[in-house]
């Protein structure tokens, strides 16, 4: 099994460097979801969802990494990120199917995280992790991502 306390402080620090350099925000999210892909062993897809510039009760797919995926289109309220922008809380399904309102973009998927992204009150996205691995979201894990999403947010 995992370790996630052993690999966040080191992830951490990387991406704190990478917030420093600047630099084009898809570059900088592509190259966080690569990392996290890479380093937590039960991150199986890893990605962003913005909203939508011409509807913004929509998301739209952003950069990831991971399968490709048929779900480019979410509406608000469908789904676990469609449900994560309407209520603009973290969404934690440690088993989904145990989730009836879910879209489903594989089968192996056996738990899923979104942690919105707020620009002050207002949604401009949120970061979605599918895990082939059942219960695998620990709070230090939560917490770890509800902060770096809160950095994020200096990207809008
Ligand atoms: N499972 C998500 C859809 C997006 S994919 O996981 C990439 C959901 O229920 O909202």
């Amino acid at each position: 099994m995992h370790n996630v306390t052993d690999i966040i402080p080191g992830l951490k620090e990387r991406i704190d460097g990478l917030f420093a350099e600047g630099g084009e925000r898809d570059v900088i999210l592509k190259t966080i979801c690569e990392w996290m892909a890479k380093d937590m062993p039960h991150h199986d897809w890893v990605g962003f969802y913005l909203v939508d510039p011409e509807n913004d009760q929509m998301l739209k797919l952003g950069p990831f990494v991971g399968a490709k995926t048929e779900h480019v289109f979410i509406p608000f309220g469908t789904g676990i990120c469609g449900q994560a922008a309407r209520t603009k809380e973290t969404f934690v399904v440690q088993d989904v199917t145990k989730e009836r309102n879910y879209l489903s973009c594989n089968e192996r998927v056996k738990s899923e995280i979104v942690v919105p992204i707020l620009k002050g009150s207002k949604l401009v996205g949120s970061l979605d992790i599918d895990s082939w691995t059942l219960s695998p979201f620990t709070d230090e894990e939560i917490n770890f991502l509800e902060s770096l999403c809160k950095r994020i947010a200096d990207l809008f």
